[in-house]
């Protein structure tokens, strides 16, 4: 992570001023790569380090806390209890921060179905321009800050607090946005989620943070391998409107479609109609076939976690809004499904423009994918386990209506 050395300036140490970081190293007695650890990641020295470092800054410990905005309970407690005087400070701040007002762009419209509308632009131009509490479902996908290069050139490389900041700009519109009862869904890294999350707790309700288990990076020296993705999963109000999860097939075994353990005498007691959908998604691969990839470059999701994610939160006719268009997978999902939706990309739309063009092919990958879901065997699976002899719920419920026969007999 990098951040804009609020740590460094709360010690009077000039950013990229050697010397000084030296002589400071030297009368604090804290090492400098240890120094430049507390930097980087904004990171609240603690042990001895803390009182050497207060020392030799000539600071109290509230604040470099206040510097770096790494605040206790105890801390936020003080300042709720000084609320007036505290905002009156901030308020005459801000007002001589303040710059010029910068022109915005209105976005233009790209693309109109009987069910949708997608805009050229930036979100941020258009979310205030929309109506409060006038949102079902609200997905959310934004870059990452990977320093990835997208084709709209966004400066994908801010420094943390910007990017933070940014997020929670379009954050808080989505909650302007959402009607109560509405869901909000946040796509992103762990690592920026859970930093996410800590804003969103105290605005919205928390339900799940969903592992979306998919490789995202290579394996690196020293840490675990990154295998999920985050899936924030938050409501407007005390309740969701709608939660209607699909089930999913058992699993079994990919060449002869036999059990994966041993299910004993659960057999009888598993539903029919499939198992409960967890807060793991184990069964999401990623998009990497050049036929299935509607766009080059950035991150696209699969069809499968927006079906999957519109088929929990919202009914048909809903209206769904997802601010980074991409490749439109959102937009899409929402139009095969029968629901409203609104979008906006950035950068070009002409993938998303192209890809409505041939919907048919998305048509096609959805009904394959659904006609899996909401069955403990689906069809194949099903005819495959009777071939080879394995158990199937109707094998179990003919099984356990002898048994009680040959029980009524006996009594
Ligand atoms: C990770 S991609 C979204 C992928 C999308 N979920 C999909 O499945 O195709 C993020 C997208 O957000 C766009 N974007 C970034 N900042 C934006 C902004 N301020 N307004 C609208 N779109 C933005 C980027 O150009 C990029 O295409």
């Amino acid at each position: 992570m990098s951040f804009s050395d609020q740590f460094f300036r709360a010690l009077g140490i000039a950013p990229g001023d050697r010397r000084q970081l030296n002589a400071f190293a030297e009368r604090s007695g804290v090492p400098v790569p240890r120094l430049r650890h507390y930097n980087d990641g904004n990171i609240l020295p603690s042990g001895d380090d803390l009182p050497r470092v207060l020392v030799a800054g000539g600071i109290t410990e509230l604040e470099l806390m206040l510097a770096m905005g790494r605040l206790t309970r105890e801390t936020l407690n003080a300042i709720q209890a000084n609320a007036a005087t505290v905002a009156k400070l901030l308020q005459a701040q801000s007002e001589s921060d303040a710059g010029p007002e910068t022109a915005t762009a209105a976005p233009r419209i790209a693309l109109e179905t009987e069910l949708g509308r997608l805009y050229q632009g930036d979100c941020m131009n258009l979310m205030p321009t929309l109506d409060s509490d006038s949102v079902d479902m609200i997905f959310a996908d934004p870059p990452f800050n990977l320093n990835k290069l997208y084709p709209s050139s966004i400066n994908d490389n801010l420094k943390t607090e910007r990017y933070l900041e940014w997020c929670e700009a379009w954050l808080t519109e989505c909650i302007r946005l959402l009607k109560p009862g509405g869901a909000l869904f946040v796509w992103n890294l762990p690592r920026w989620n859970a930093e996410l999350a800590a804003f969103l707790n105290g605005r919205l309700t928390f339900v799940h943070w969903i592992a979306v288990d998919i490789k995202y990076s290579l394996p690196i020296q020293g840490r675990l391998y990154p295998s999920h993705y985050s899936l924030l999963y938050y409501v407007k109000g005390p309740q969701a409107r709608v939660f209607h999860p699909d089930r999913l097939p058992m699993q079994v075994c990919p060449h002869c479609a036999g059990d994966l353990r041993d299910y004993g005498g659960y057999k009888a007691k598993m539903n029919p109609k499939g198992v409960n959908l967890s807060d793991v998604w184990w069964d999401v691969s990623p998009v990497r076939h050049a036929k299935y990839k509607r766009r080059n470059g950035a991150n696209e999701l699969p069809l499968k976690v927006l079906d999957r994610v519109i088929e929990l939160s919202t009914h048909e006719g809903d209206l769904v809004f997802d601010p980074f268009g991409g490749a439109g997978t959102t937009y899409m999902a929402a139009e095969l499904k029968a629901r409203r939706w609104l979008g906006i990309e950035i950068g070009p739309t002409d993938d998303i423009v192209q890809r409505f063009a041939e919907i048919e092919q998305d048509r096609k990958i959805l009904a394959d994918q659904r006609k899996e879901l909401n069955a403990l065997f689906p069809a194949q699976v099903r005819a495959a386990r009777e071939r080879t002899g394995w158990w199937t719920c109707e094998s179990v419920r003919i099984a356990d209506e002898a048994k009680r026969q040959r029980a009524l007999n006996l009594g």
